[in-house]
């Protein structure tokens, strides 16, 4: 199984890790296409930090198979070292350490001669809007600061497969764009990042395919298109001239949807899922036959849109709670 038959950066089959009681990762299957960025989704406790682990070969898998560019995470433990890096949820930089200081040293440590650790260190904090800071202990960094720093420590030596395990949470909109720009930038140089994340944005935003994975599982896996697909084409949102007509309108929607109409706060909104599977089409054409009738019974409709569904609502679909829900749930879930 080398890269260049199957051109992916990560293989597993039945990939298990149990902690006591607890089947963290519990049958996995990835295959991730090399020189992409590839979005593993789930909520607390999914096992994200657990499969990421083995992969990077810091954790012992319990079962199944992971190979990383063709080699075994443990029989070739070594071979996978030298092409991983691993920018972790909690960070590895020294607090005390200049942001200058930490890049160095981490250099000097992949065996680059002083000059050239030097110059690697100073081209990262430029490339990622640190050069202000490369002076300052990391300790007074901010969240955004700090997140970018732990990247930049794992990109010195450009790695062929970065994992990136939730870069951006808890960082305010402004940082998660920086990260983002950044994690672009790193594909743009061809290497393949697998990425963490309870975000449903950040995979859309970044990832070409996306794996959910929910207790240890995978519950679904594609592109976001597909996965959007796999759970109603799309959703119709109204807006009515006139706040009265709502109930007659959704009342005709229902019928010419065959669906569930929901009726928003705004009270002349109205919303509905078209097209229990399939595709975006045949949801464009019942939408279409829907303001048909619409208008046919009087209804005037300012502001009509067919949206897909988001990924929000995809994992709600897939799992039956939503991705914030999830912790507190787990347990009666499980049992
Ligand atoms: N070292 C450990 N010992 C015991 N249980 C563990 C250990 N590491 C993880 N677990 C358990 O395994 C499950 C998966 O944890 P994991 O950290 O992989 O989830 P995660 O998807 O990374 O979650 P988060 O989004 O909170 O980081 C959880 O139930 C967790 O409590
Ligand atoms: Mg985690």
């Amino acid at each position: 199984m080398s890269t260049q038959t199957t051109g992916l950066a990560i293989e597993t089959a039945g990939l298990v890790k149990t902690f006591g009681e607890t089947r963290a990762v519990d049958g996995v299957d990835l295959a991730v296409p090399a020189g992409t960025v590839y979005g593993v989704l789930g909520p607390n406790g999914a096992g994200k930090t657990t499969t990421v682990k083995m992969l990077a070969t810091l954790l012992r898998p319990d079962g199944g198979e992971a190979h990383v560019f063709g080699h075994d995470v443990v029989r070739e433990a070594d071979a996978v070292r030298g092409r991983v890096s691993l920018t972790g949820q909690y960070a590895s930089v020294d607090e005390d350490l200049t942001g200058t200081e930490n890049l160095v040293l981490l250099a000097r440590l992949l065996g680059h001669r002083k000059p050239a650790a030097r110059e690697r260190a100073a081209q990262l904090l430029e490339a990622f809007g640190l050069t202000d800071a490369a002076g300052k202990q990391v300790k007074n960094y901010s969240g955004g600061m700090r997140r970018r720093i732990d990247i930049a420590a794992s990109i010195l030596n450009t790695p062929d497969l970065l994992f990136l395990d939730e870069p951006t949470t808890g960082l305010d909109p402004r940082s998660r764009n920086q990260v983002w720009d950044i994690v672009r930038a790193v594909v743009a140089q061809g290497t393949t990042v697998l990425l963490t994340t309870q975000y449903l944005d950040e995979a859309d935003q970044l990832a070409s395919r996306i794996a959910v994975i929910d207790q240890g599982r995978v519950i679904a896996e594609g592109t976001k298109g597909e996965l959007k697909a796999s759970v109603g084409a799309g959703t119709v949102h109204l807006r009515l001239r006139d706040p009265a007509q709502r109930p007659e309108a959704a009342r005709i929607l229902r019928l010419a949807l065959d669906a569930e109409v929901q009726s928003e706060p705004d009270p002349v909104a109205l919303t509905a899922r078209v097209g229990g599977a399939g595709n975006g089409q045949g949801a464009a054409e019942q939408a279409g036959r829907a303001l048909a009738e619409l208008a046919r019974g009087g209804i005037t409709v300012d502001n009509f849109s067919l949206g897909q569904p988001s990924l929000d609502e995809v994992f709600l679909a897939l799992t039956g709670h939503d991705t914030h829900e999830a912790e507190g749930g787990q347990d009666e879930v499980a049992a």
